[in-house]
């Protein structure tokens, strides 16, 4: 498992998702997002920030049941939920490479349980609870040159969340 490279903390849902915002202004089209964590972590919270700062109107919620839902924003949003798939198979069928080849930003719930099918440039985001009900930490690894090449950036935007002691760029 790769480490952190920033380790962030937010203290609601809304927190979470306000910070999610600020990934979302750096974004551009063709990116990858994985969000890992177990069930009720916020990975969902973490999307719904995202895609109101792309200019989402729907309401998003986990596409469980269709496994992907599309949302036209600023910048068209791709959001998967992988939970239940068992096969990597599926997971090829729903055509991830094609759907960043499509030029829209693709955010994958559950997405490092599918890491053999995806091309090897993401930004994965762990999400985990903290001590507190509705603290969360976020850890953001940044995988490829597409991101590594951000993370002065990221860093930037996410520093009111930040913890003391990240790894300077
Ligand atoms: N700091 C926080 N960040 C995200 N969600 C939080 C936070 N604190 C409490 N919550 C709650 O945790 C739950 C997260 O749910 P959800 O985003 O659907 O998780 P997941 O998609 O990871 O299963 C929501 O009920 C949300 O209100
Ligand atoms: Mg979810």
């Amino acid at each position: 498992m790769k480490s952190p490279v920033l380790r962030a903390k937010t203290n609601s849902v809304d927190d979470t998702r306000r910070l999610a915002a600020c990934v979302a202004e750096l974004a551009r089209p063709g990116d990858l997002i994985l969000l890992a964590g177990e069930l009720g972590a916020g990975k969902t919270a973490f999307v719904q920030g995202f895609g109101a700062a792309l200019g989402v109107p729907d309401r998003i919620t986990s596409p469980t049941f269709t496994l992907a839902a599309h949302y036209e924003g600023r910048v068209p949003l791709h959001h998967l939920d992988v939970y239940r798939l068992e096969q990597l198979a599926e997971v090829l069928d729903t055509g991830i490479p094609e759907l960043l080849d499509e030029g829209g930003v693709t955010l994958v719930e559950w997405g490092d349980a599918i890491l053999p099918a995806l091309p090897p440039d993401y930004l994965e985001i762990r999400l985990l609870f903290g001590l507190a009900d509705d603290d969360r930490t976020l850890d953001l690894v940044p995988v490829g040159h597409r991101w590594t090449s951000r993370i002065r950036a990221i860093r930037t935007a996410l520093a009111p969340w930040l913890e003391e002691g990240g790894v300077p760029c």
